[in-house]
């Protein structure tokens, strides 16, 4: 339900601008946009600190390049309109159940001399500023050449990124001067001396994506993902982009707090969203990617009908709402050649029918997985029968997966990916389908549109850990600043056999994506668990084999977790180095907290906490004491497997002492006292 709490408008219209520059600032006056022509005539904009005066975006170009003639540069000014508003809506399921959205526009409606039209539209907030492109073409049909949106800047600063790729995500993050910076994929942070940026988009549909170039050692701009070798994006002669987004703020977990994506998005067109639930979810996965079974059909099959009812089972028994087993259809071994996968019939040894029904007698939601191998067009021909079966079955949840190129040498993130992307999330809608989508295109607030797009990968997720070098405990305190910015994440939590041995004792495990010898994972156990409270997703894994939660005296924490948040906030952090973040849900606290390769102890204040009650803490933490032992690569380090579980009465006046092991973590639950 959207409560207004106030909306005015202030309208004027500027005939002729004598003025050099046309100005909006966000509601507190902290962040200042403008508008202006450059000398020679063309659109710029700037963004400064208006406390400060400090520059924040020095001038830089704005534009499109068109392949049509006919278009000339929108160098005629018509007219300015500002607007205010401030309102306060409440989402289905998120990080927070209400967000408040308050900004002040600028819409600036620019002509050709030949009589196209362009508005920019300006929204300034205070955790950021953004702006959109609304073009009015006299022709059916343009073709976009490039895009010529600038991000310039005076100073250097540091970044953390992944370079810019139009087919993946899944790559390493860098932390580097911006100067040095050659290409990056958004969300791109950075903090220019004491201000954190992050450059993004919103609201991205029927468009490529924007990743940024460096045209000069501070100067960036966008690089749209090819349409095809002549073009970048193939659209209506009115159109609107996505929006170019610069979220800003006093300090890195501020860019976390941030809803100025979610706000930059329409608000929900499917009506009843009682059925898409934030839950708990485990799986047959991770012994797929650590070699130990098989998503085809084979004696190292590992999702059998017998392995499903296990898994039902012990989801059932220990609180967890949801299970996944990918392999349990039928063309598997197309995976790599043809990629054409049947997504309506069960694999030889999957009793659907009896799986669905054994699920629904245990309060358990059944997962479909449907990996397509990249190849968009095989499952848009037939991805509405298996979604009529889905939904038939009583299957709301569905895990999808890209993992291949795209035909016709399709980027994954180009308008034609989005467009496919964005034809699965509304046809799954119409069947009450939710997703988590794996090699995604980029989250860009959409969920707010469209609710049953709940989570999806879009970077380095755990499967690396079993078949790379892995992903270091760097890397998951940049995820929480860069990609998480952009919205929930399936990173799959929660591998409790650390070293991995179970599958080095298991004579039948067979290698199938490189040498796994030294693989292990690079955090704590206690890590993992807090990476469950970190990492957010709506939809949450525990994504171990069962027998490494069954009888462990930490999963209890899984177990109690829910996912299910009305509150958030990241308390603490800064970028590759630390993070703490705060859920709530219900009466209930959870605390995430993680360190980098470097042993460190925080101070938290339990302020977060409700006022006048009494909590049990429930803390698992990294054992300090921890032996040094050597890991499989050879190298030695204090054992990642050992943890404490202690216990303490707290309130709101209590500050903690979080200690935390060289990659390690804590998980703290908070639970109130009844007396
Ligand atoms: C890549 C996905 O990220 C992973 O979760 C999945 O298991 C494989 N593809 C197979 O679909
Ligand atoms: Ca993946």
């Amino acid at each position: 339900m959207m409560v207004i709490l106030f909306l005015f408008s202030v309208l004027f219209l500027v005939s002729a601008c004598d003025c050099n520059s046309h100005v909006v600032e966000s509601p507190s006056g902290r962040w200042r946009v403008e508008f202006f022509f450059s000398s020679t005539g063309i659109p710029h904009y700037r963004v400064v600190d208006d406390i400060t005066e400090r520059t924040i975006v020095a001038d830089s170009r704005l534009g499109h390049v068109f392949s049509e003639s006919g278009i000339s540069e929108f160098d005629i000014l018509e007219g300015v309109v500002h607007e205010s508003s401030s309102t306060e809506w409440n989402q289905p399921w998120g990080e927070n159940t209400t967000i408040i959205d308050a900004h002040n526009r600028m819409s600036v409606r620019l002509r050709d001399s030949l009589g196209n039209g362009l508005q920019i539209h300006f929204k300034a907030f205070d955790d950021g500023v953004a702006f959109r492109y609304d073009y009015s073409i006299h022709y059916d049909t343009l073709n976009v050449l490039n895009e010529l949106t600038e991000f310039n800047f005076l100073s250097d600063g540091r970044a953390w990124y992944t370079p810019g790729n139009f087919e993946s995500y899944e790559l390493e993050y860098l932390s580097d001067s911006l100067s040095n910076v050659r290409s990056a994929s958004t969300p791109f942070t950075f903090r220019l001396e004491e201000v954190y940026c992050s450059i993004h988009e919103a609201a991205l549909y029927n468009f490529p994506e924007m990743v940024l170039l460096q045209k000069d050692s501070l100067s960036f701009v966008s690089l749209l993902a090819p349409y095809s070798e002549a073009t970048r994006a193939c659209v209506p002669g009115t159109f609107s982009t996505p929006w170019r987004t610069i979220q800003l703020s006093d300090s890195a977990v501020g860019l976390i707090n941030s809803s100025m994506i979610l706000n930059l998005n329409e608000p929900s067109k499917i009506g009843d969203c009682g059925w898409i639930k934030p839950h708990k979810y485990i799986g047959v996965w991770w012994e797929m990617h650590l070699g130990t079974k098989e998503w085809r059909d084979g004696p190292r099959k590992g999702a059998t009908t017998q392995e499903a009812l296990r898994y039902i089972d012990f989801a059932s028994e220990n609180n967890i709402d949801g299970v996944l087993f990918e392999g349990w259809n039928r063309g598997w071994e197309n995976w790599g050649g043809s990629q054409e996968f049947d997504y309506a019939a069960p694999a030889e040894d999957f009793d659907l029918e009896l799986i669905a029904e054994y699920a629904k007698s245990k309060g358990v939601n059944l997962w479909a997985h449907n990996e397509t191998g990249g190849n968009i067009y095989d499952y848009e021909s037939k991805m509405e029968e298996a979604f009529e079966l889905y939904n038939r079955l009583g299957i709301h949840y569905l895990k999808t997966g890209y993992a291949g190129g795209m035909p016709d040498r399709i980027f994954h993130h180009s308008q034609q990916g989005v467009q496919h992307y964005q034809k699965v999330v509304e046809l799954a809608a119409r069947y009450k389908i939710a997703l988590d989508v794996h090699e995604p295109i980029k989250e860009t607030g959409i969920r707010r549109t469209w609710p049953n797009m709940m989570t999806r990968e879009g970077a380095k997720g755990m499967e690396w850990n079993a078949w790379s070098k892995g992903n270091s405990s760097e890397h998951l305190t940049v995820l929480p600043f860069t990609r998480l910015l952009a919205g929930p994440m399936d990173y799959t939590p929660g591998v409790f056999d650390i070293y991995f041995e179970r599958a080095r004792g298991d004579k039948n495990r067979q290698q199938w994506n490189g040498d796994n010898s030294e693989c292990f994972i690079k955090t704590t156990l206690a890590r993992q668990m807090a990476n469950w409270v970190i990492l957010y997703s709506p939809l949450q894994m525990a994504c171990d084999m069962i027998e490494s939660y069954q009888g462990h005296p930490a999963f209890e924490f899984f177990r109690k977790f829910n996912p299910d948040c009305d509150w958030s906030e990241a308390l603490q952090g800064e970028v590759g180095e630390y993070i703490v973040v705060a859920r709530r849900s219900g009466g209930s606290y959870f605390v995430g907290a993680g360190t980098n390769s470097q042993e460190r102890t925080l101070s938290l204040p339990l302020d977060f906490l409700d006022e006048g009650v009494e909590y049990l803490a429930k803390i698992y933490g990294d054992d300090m004491n921890a032996p040094i032992i050597k890991q499989p690569d050879g190298t030695y380090a204090p054992d990642k497997r050992c943890y404490t579980i202690s216990q303490k009465v707290v309130t709101s006046a209590d500050v903690l002492e979080v200690a935390m092991a060289p990659d390690g973590g804590q998980a703290i639950s908070f639970v109130p006292i009844d007396r």
